[in-house]
C-alpha cells in the first residue's frame, strides 16, 4: 500500500479491512488494485451535546465509528441554550450553573410534558484535550461549536449580566429557540465573549472555530434601550444588520487569533430570521477572509449566491442531513443521494469544501435514541462526503450498509 501522507495510509488500511471477508470460517481478501482519494476535504459529523450530555465514553465511540467510515471532522455542538457543555476557567459558573437543569421537556416540540429529573455534565479542559488526542489518533479534527449571540441562555443564567434584562433566569427545561439572546451592545459582554473563545482557540488545534450565529430572537435586542442606543450611535438600522455586525466583529477576533470563524449560514446576512419571514440584513455582511459559511436553512440558491462572494462553504442543507429527522422523511436512500454540488457549476464547486451531517440532541436523551438516529444513516453522509457522484451506487452502498448495519446492531442496542 502507498500513500502520500499519513492519513493517506490509514484510509487505505479502512478500504483493507472493508474487503476483507469471512468464508467459511477463512478470511478472504480479493486481488484487487484500487487508486483512491476523498472527493471532499471536510467530512464531518455534528454531536449536539448541549441538549443531552453523552460524555466521554460515548464520543469516543463515535470517533471510532467516523473513523472507520474515513470521515474527518468531529463538529462538536458544546453550548446552547440547555447546557453550557466545556468548562471555562475564567467563567466557573458557565458548567456549575449554566450545565444543570432542573428537568426536561420529553416527546415533541408541542409536548407538555417533562420528565422532572435533573439532567447535567460537561467536560473539564483536561478531558476535552483527551477527547482531541483519541480524535487525532484516527485522523479527525475537532471543531468546537460555541453559539453566539443566541442560543445563550444557559451562559445567562450562569451569568444573567450577559443578557439585556440583567435578570436571573434558569437554564431553560423546554426546547425550541429561546427569547434571550446576548447584550452584544455591551462593551464587558464583548469581553466575555473574547474570553471564552480565546480558552477555547488555546484548546482546540482545529484552524477552525464554530460560532453558530443562528436563530436570534430579536425581541430582546428590540426592548432594551442600551442596544437601541448602540444601534443608533454605531448607524446600525435594525436587528438583523445588529446581528450581522456581530458576526463580522467575531470573525475578524479570530482571524487576529490566526483561526478560521465558521458559523451557520445567517452570518451571510441573507435570510436570516425564519420566525416569520426571512429577512436579510441590509448592511450585508463582510466577514474576515477564510471564513467558512455552514449551510443548514439555505436552498441552493443561496449556496450559489455565497460562492460567488468567494467564501467557502459546508454543505449540510436540512432537508438531506438533519439526523434528528425521522427515518421516515430522510431515509438512507435520501440521505445517500446528497449531492453537496447541486447546482452549482464550474471554478465555484472548489469553494464547496464538504458535508456535514447532525446529530442535533433534543430528542435523544439517551445514546440508544442517538443510535436508532445515526445508524445506518451516518455511513450514506460518510460516502457523500468520500465518494464521487459518478462512483457512487446505491446498490452496491445499501448491500454494504446492511452488512455494517449487523455489526452495529451487535454493537449499539
Ligand atoms: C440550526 O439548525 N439552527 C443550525
Amino acid at each position: 500500500m502507498t500513500a502520500s501522507d499519513t492519513k493517506g495510509l490509514f484510509y487505505g488500511l479502512q478500504t483493507f479491512r472493508q474487503l476483507i471477508t469471512s468464508q467459511n470460517n477463512t478470511l478472504v481478501i480479493p486481488f484487487v488494485e484500487i487508486a483512491d482519494s476523498p472527493k471532499f476535504l471536510w467530512r464531518a459529523l455534528m454531536l449536539d451535546e448541549g441538549r443531552y450530555f453523552k460524555g466521554k465514553e460515548e464520543v469516543k465511540k463515535l470517533l471510532d465509528e467516523m473513523a472507520r467510515l474515513k470521515m474527518n471532522t468531529f463538529h462538536w455542538h458544546l453550548t446552547d441554550d440547555q447546557g453550557w457543555r466545556i468548562e471555562i476557567k475564567k467563567y466557573p459558573l458557565l458548567t456549575k450553573i449554566g450545565g444543570k437543569r432542573d428537568s426536561t421537556q420529553i416527546g415533541n416540540w408541542n409536548s407538555n410534558i417533562y420528565d422532572g429529573k435533573v439532567h447535567e455534565g460537561f467536560y473539564t479542559q483536561e478531558e476535552i484535550k483527551e477527547i482531541i488526542d483519541y480524535a487525532a489518533k484516527r485522523q479527525i479534527t475537532i471543531v468546537p461549536e460555541i453559539e453566539m449571540p443566541g442560543h445563550a441562555s444557559a451562559a445567562i443564567a450562569a451569568y444573567p449580566q450577559l443578557g439585556t434584562e440583567k435578570q436571573s433566569i434558569k437554564v431553560p427545561t423546554r426546547f425550541g429557540v429561546q427569547y434571550h439572546a446576548y447584550n452584544v451592545a455591551d462593551p464587558k459582554v464583548i469581553q466575555f465573549i473574547k474570553d471564552v473563545l480565546d480558552e477555547v482557540c488555546n484548546l482546540f488545534p482545529s484552524e477552525t472555530i464554530h460560532i453558530g450565529g443562528d436563530e436570534v430572537k430579536y425581541d430582546q435586542w428590540k426592548k432594551s434601550a442600551q442596544v437601541r442606543n448602540f444601534m443608533k450611535e454605531q448607524n446600525i438600522k435594525t436587528p438583523a444588520d445588529l446581528q450581522i455586525w456581530f458576526t463580522n466583529t467575531i470573525s475578524h477576533y479570530l482571524e487576529n487569533q490566526k483561526k478560521h470563524m465558521m458559523g451557520w449560514n445567517e452570518i451571510t446576512g441573507v435570510k436570516i430570521h425564519d420566525y416569520t419571514d426571512f429577512e436579510d440584513a441590509a448592511s450585508g455582511a463582510s466577514l474576515a477572509e477564510g471564513t467558512i459559511v455552514h449551510f443548514w436553512r439555505g436552498d441552493p440558491s443561496l449556496i450559489k449566491q455565497t460562492v460567488k462572494k468567494g467564501y467557502q462553504v459546508v454543505n449540510s442543507y436540512h432537508e438531506y442531513t438533519y439526523l434528528d429527522y425521522d427515518t421516515a422523511y430522510t431515509s438512507l436512500e435520501k440521505a445517500y443521494h446528497f449531492d453537496p454540488l447541486a447546482g452549482i457549476i464550474g471554478k465555484e464547486t472548489d469553494l464547496i469544501i464538504g458535508i456535514g451531517a447532525q446529530m442535533w440532541g433534543e430528542w435523544i436523551p439517551t445514546p440508544s435514541d442517538m443510535y436508532r438516529k445515526l445508524y445506518p444513516r451516518i455511513a450514506a453522509f460518510a460516502e457523500c462526503g468520500w465518494t464521487s457522484p459518478s462512483n457512487k451506487s446505491w446498490k452496491r452502498f445499501n448491500q454494504a450498509a446492511y452488512k455494517e448495519n449487523l455489526r452495529w446492531k451487535q454493537l449499539y442496542q
